[in-house]
C-alpha cells in the first residue's frame, strides 16, 4: 500500500453528487457540473476529491443502495463523464477517491435478484434466515434506518438482513465468493485510475457467528455484534494483500463509535496496517444523540475531549482523518456555531479543526458557511432515515416538535443544493432542482463570496494555504490548554523550529482568554484571525486566531 503516504499532504473536498452542480439542466447534480467546477475546487487549495456514490442505484438511500458497482449512473453522466472528470482532476494534481459500499447492495442488484431465487452461485451472497419456529424474526437486532433488521422475502420464503433501509440487503462477507466480488470491484476502479476508497460502514461487514439475540443494548440492538465483528481484520487484510498492496492508493474506513485504541488495530503504521485512516464519529457527538427525542445542548468540552483523544491517541502511530461536516450530519454553523454570527462562526469552525494533525476534508458548501434548511412540512424530507424517524420517534409529541427535531437532526439539512449565486435555484440548475434550495441563497452563495476578500470562502483558502505552508501543522505535537473551559478551545502544535498557538471561541459573548504560560504573544506573529481588532485578549463572539513563532 501507499508507502509514500501522499494522502498526508492532501486536503480533500467531498462531493455529494446530487446537490453539487447540475451541468445538463435536468435538475440533478452531475459530473458535467463537477467538470465545470474542478478549477473552483482547486482554487480552494483542495487537491483531493471524495465522491459519494456515483453508481447506478434506485436511489432509496441517495446512491448508498447500489445496483451496479462497475458503472457510473446515467443521471450523473455515465462512464464517459466520469473519465473526463478523473483525467481533469489528475491533470490538476488532484487525487480522486470513490465510495465503496459493500456492507450491503440494493435489493435491485442482480446478485440479490438471483439470490432470492437461489440461483447459484448467488444463493449465499446475502444473510438469509428462515423464520423461527414460533414465527418470530431470526434475531432481535435493529436496523439503523427503519425498524427491525429483517425483511421477509416472498420469493425465497426467508428473511434477509438489512442493517439500513429495507432495500439495502446486507452481503454475506463470510462467503469467499462475495469477497472475490469485492476485490473485482476494487481492481476495476483502481485499474481505471482512481486513487483509493472511502469505505462505507466497513466495520459492519463481519457479523458475530450465530447472529445471537442482543440482551444488553437497550436500543440499536445488535450493534456490538456487527460492529468490529470477528473476521473484520482478516477480511481487510485479505483486501489489502490481494488488491490494495498492488496499487498506490489510500483507504479511509467509516467507523461508527470507534475509539483511538481500536482504530490502531487497523491503522497503526508500525504494525502492518490494513487501512490508512478511519472516520471517527466522536467529533459529531458533542450536541446530539439522534435516537433520543431531545437534542442535548452543544458541549464544547465534549468536542475538545474528542479532538484531544484522537490527536493524542494516534500520535506517532496512526494518521487522523479530520472533518466537521459531511452528508450524514446537519450543518456545523447551525450546530456548533451560530446562524446569528454565521460568518464569524463558520471561519472559527474552519480554524478549530484545520490546524489539527491529519488529513482534512471539506464538505461541499461548508466553505461558504452554508447553514441548515428548515422545511415547513415533514413531507418535504427526502431521506429514508429522516422519514422513518418522523413517523416513529416521539410520536406522542406534537407534529411541530417532531418537525423541529428534524430541522436539527436530519441529514437532509446538509443535502440542499450548493449555492453558487443569487440567481434562481442558487445557480445550481437551469431546470427544476431535484431537492429544495435553502432559502438563504441570496445572502449565502459562492459568487458573492468570491468578490468579498473577507468572506468565509476566501478565509477557507487562506486556512488551507497556511496549513500547507507550515511544517508544524503537518508534523507538530498537539497540546490542549484550558480543557475545562466551556467557551474556548486553545491548542498548540510544535516542532523543534516552529510552533503555533490556536484559540477558538465557541461563544456568542465576549470571553477573556488566559494565554497559556509557556507562550509570549509579544514575540509571536498573528498569522490568521477572523476579526480586525486583535490586540485585546477579550475575545469577540466566535473569535479565532492563530499565532506563529519560528
Ligand atoms: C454511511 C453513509 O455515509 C450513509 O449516507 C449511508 O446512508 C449509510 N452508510 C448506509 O450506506
Amino acid at each position: 500500500m501507499n508507502q509514500k503516504y501522499w494522502f498526508k499532504d492532501k486536503v480533500f473536498y467531498q462531493i455529494w453528487p446530487r446537490s453539487f452542480k447540475d451541468g445538463n439542466g435536468d435538475g440533478m447534480g452531475d459530473l458535467i457540473g463537477v467538470y465545470e467546477k474542478l478549477d473552483y475546487i482547486q482554487s480552494l487549495g483542495c487537491d483531493g476529491i471524495w465522491f459519494s456514490p456515483l453508481y447506478p442505484s434506485p436511489g432509496v438511500d441517495c446512491g448508498y443502495d447500489i445496483s451496479d458497482y462497475m458503472d457510473i449512473a446515467g443521471e450523473f453522466g455515465g462512464m464517459e463523464a466520469f473519465k473526463k472528470v478523473l483525467d481533469g482532476a489528475h491533470e490538476r494534481g488532484m487525487k480522486v477517491i470513490m465510495d465503496l459500499v459493500v456492507n450491503h447492495t440494493s435489493t435491485e442488484h442482480e446478485w440479490f435478484q438471483k439470490s432470492r431465487q437461489k440461483i447459484e452461485p448467488y444463493t449465499d451472497y446475502y444473510i438469509w434466515r428462515p423464520a423461527k419456529a414460533n414465527g418470530k424474526l431470526p434475531n432481535n437486532w435493529d436496523s439503523l434506518f427503519e425498524g427491525k433488521a429483517w425483511q421477509w422475502d416472498e420469493v425465497r420464503q426467508e428473511y434477509y438482513m438489512h442493517l439500513f433501509a429495507i432495500e439495502q440487503a446486507d452481503l454475506n462477507m463470510d462467503n469467499p465468493l462475495v469477497r472475490e466480488e469485492v476485490k473485482q470491484i476494487l481492481r476495476f476502479w483502481l485499474e481505471l485510475g482512481v486513487d483509493g476508497f472511502r469505505e462505507d460502514v466497513i466495520t459492519f461487514i463481519s457479523k458475530k457467528e450465530g447472529l445471537p439475540d442482543d440482551h444488553i443494548m437497550p436500543a440499536s440492538k445488535g450493534f456490538f455484534y456487527f460492529n468490529h465483528g470477528p473476521h473484520l481484520h482478516e477480511y481487510l487484510e485479505e483486501f489489502k494483500k490481494d488488491v490494495f498492496s498492488h496499487y498506490d492508493c489510500m483507504t479511509l474506513a467509516e467507523a461508527p463509535m470507534v475509539k483511538p485504541k481500536t482504530a490502531l488495530k487497523y491503522i497503526d503504521e508500525k504494525n502492518d496496517p490494513v487501512l490508512d485512516m478511519m472516520i471517527q464519529f466522536a467529533s459529531q457527538e458533542a450536541d446530539c444523540m439522534f435516537t433520543d427525542f431531545n437534542h442535548m445542548k452543544f458541549s464544547l468540552r465534549k468536542l475538545k475531549k474528542a479532538y484531544s483523544a484522537w490527536q493524542n491517541g494516534l500520535e506517532g502511530r496512526g494518521w487522523n482523518m479530520l472533518y466537521i461536516e459531511n452528508h450524514d450530519h446537519p450543518r456545523m454553523v447551525s450546530r456548533y456555531g451560530s446562524e446569528k454570527f454565521r460568518t464569524e462562526s463558520a471561519k472559527m469552525l474552519a480554524v478549530s479543526y484545520m490546524f489539527l494533525k491529519g488529513t482534512p476534508f471539506v464538505y461541499q458548501g461548508q466553505e461558504i458557511g452554508m447553514s441548515n434548511w428548515y422545511p415547513s412540512d415533514p413531507a418535504m424530507y427526502e431521506d429514508v432515515q429522516t422519514r422513518w424517524q418522523y413517523e416513529n420517534v416521539g410520536t406522542k409529541k406534537s407534529p411541530k416538535k417532531r418537525l423541529e427535531r428534524l430541522w436539527h437532526g436530519s441529514r437532509d439539512s446538509a443535502r440542499t443544493p450548493l449555492q453558487w449565486d443569487d440567481s434562481e435555484n442558487a445557480g445550481f440548475t437551469t431546470g427544476t432542482p431535484w431537492f429544495y434550495v435553502n432559502e438563504n441563497y441570496r445572502e449565502v452563495n459562492v459568487a458573492d463570496q468570491e468578490k468579498d476578500s473577507d468572506s468565509v470562502l476566501n478565509f477557507y483558502r487562506e486556512v488551507i494555504c497556511l496549513r500547507k505552508e507550515l511544517p508544524c501543522v503537518k508534523k507538530g505535537i498537539y497540546k490542549e490548554y484550558g480543557k475545562y473551559s466551556s467557551a474556548l478551545y486553545t491548542y498548540s502544535r510544535k516542532t523543534a523550529g516552529q510552533k503555533i498557538l490556536v484559540v477558538c471561541s465557541f461563544s456568542e459573548k465576549e470571553e477573556n482568554w488566559k494565554v497559556p504560560k509557556e507562550f509570549d504573544l509579544s514575540t509571536a506573529k498573528l498569522i490568521l484571525c477572523n476579526y480586525k481588532d486583535t490586540r485585546s485578549l477579550t475575545l469577540k463572539p466566535y473569535d479565532a486566531r492563530v499565532y506563529l513563532w519560528e
